[in-house]
């Protein structure tokens, strides 16, 4: 068989394990797929710096050019941000490749047109990576429980807040002490807003309330409050209570099943709640649905080794396509349930 040829845009903490993984576990990979998988380029922001385990000349600083290659059968997009990011996957599915990515932002913001794309164009966009890292929530979603109906996602989408908000729980540390933390393990990026305002933590509730309920949810249809207004007080107050402090994901139907709503914000749980003993920089997803009634999905939701997972599980259901013929869900699963008012937050 003829390799399969990948082009990889971004190089950063989990494009080069992506690259890593993609070497050694080349037979692995080969045989799952049915033929071998070739880095055939990496996209990287900056020349002239190499990166271990990637020969020198399929380094290039032109991403467009490489998308527009011809022979690319699947582009893994790791670059994140909205431009040049959806530039680069329209022209790959223009150019026939099947697209890989890990990029919430872009698709809570345009998810839907994309997917169009992919189906106008015959090939597959998959994105397990987007949403809580390693945890197998997309595919879950929008394969095996397409046969039920899904009515509440709740879960803990972010990380970095969970960490902040479990420091605060467990020492008595006060909000800013506990970020200070959370950046100096390297949890927190230099700017925070994005995982403390709760942006990161909406835009995933969007991905997952579109494709739990087959319909169009967008980051700005997410309620979203973050946790910089936590203090002290209030986990000590939780605490006499019973309870503690998460930044909760809820998307949910309506209880006329016409509409859905989807809201991320801090929200007191009790201890004996499955979601009160998520430690540390994880996550964890509830699900309830009529006919399975109640999961749970844990584990790690960031970092480069496990979020390349959830990439490298992509590749080889994208890459099986390939050989064998079809497409993942596409568009066409889509309906357009309305997202609703609010109601009780
Ligand atoms: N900043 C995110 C988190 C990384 O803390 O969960 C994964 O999206």
């Amino acid at each position: 068989r003829q390799p399969l040829k990948v082009a990889l845009l971004g190089c950063g903490s989990v494009g080069s394990e992506v690259a890593r993984l993609m070497t050694t576990h080349a037979d692995d990979l080969a045989a799952r797929i049915g033929a071998p998988v070739e880095l055939a380029g990496v996209a990287v922001r900056r020349a002239g710096r190499s990166r271990p385990g990637i020969p020198d000349e399929l380094l290039t600083t032109d991403a467009k050019a490489l998308v527009k290659r011809g022979d690319i059968d699947v582009v893994i997009e790791l670059i994140g941000g909205i431009e040049p990011a959806r530039t680069l996957i329209t022209t790959a599915f223009e150019h026939g490749a099947s697209v890989v990515t890990g990029n919430k932002a872009l698709l809570a913001e345009d998810g839907p047109a994309l997917y169009e794309a992919a189906d106008r164009h015959g090939v597959d966009l998959y994105y397990e990576a987007a949403v809580a890292g390693a945890i197998p929530l997309v595919r879950p979603l929008r394969e095996s429980l397409a046969g039920d109906k899904v009515n509440r996602v709740l879960g803990i989408l972010n990380g970095t807040t969970n960490f902040i908000l479990d420091k605060m729980d467990s020492s008595g540390a006060g909000y800013s002490e506990a970020l200070d933390e959370a950046t100096a393990l390297g949890y927190a990026e230099a700017d925070p807003t994005a995982d403390v305002e709760g942006y990161d933590a909406a835009a995933k509730a969007a991905i997952l309330a579109g494709i739990a309920f087959h319909t169009r949810v967008r980051l700005d249809d997410v309620h979203r409050e973050g946790i910089t207004e936590i203090t002290a007080a209030d986990m000590a107050s939780a605490q006499r209570m019973g309870c503690t402090v998460k930044l909760l994901a809820i998307c949910e139907r309506a209880a006329d099943g016409r509409s859905v709503t989807a809201r991320v914000h801090p929200a007191m749980i009790p201890l004996t709640h499955p979601l009160a003993s998520v430690r540390e920089a994880y996550n964890a997803v509830f699900v309830e649905a009529s006919a399975a009634g109640q999961l749970m999905f844990y584990g790690p939701g960031a970092g480069g080794s496990p979020t390349a997972s959830a990439v490298l599980g992509d590749l080889v259901a994208v890459c099986r396509h390939k050989l064998k013929g079809g497409n993942g869900p596409g568009e066409s699963a889509y309906t357009q349930l309305p997202v609703g008012p609010m109601g009780d937050v």
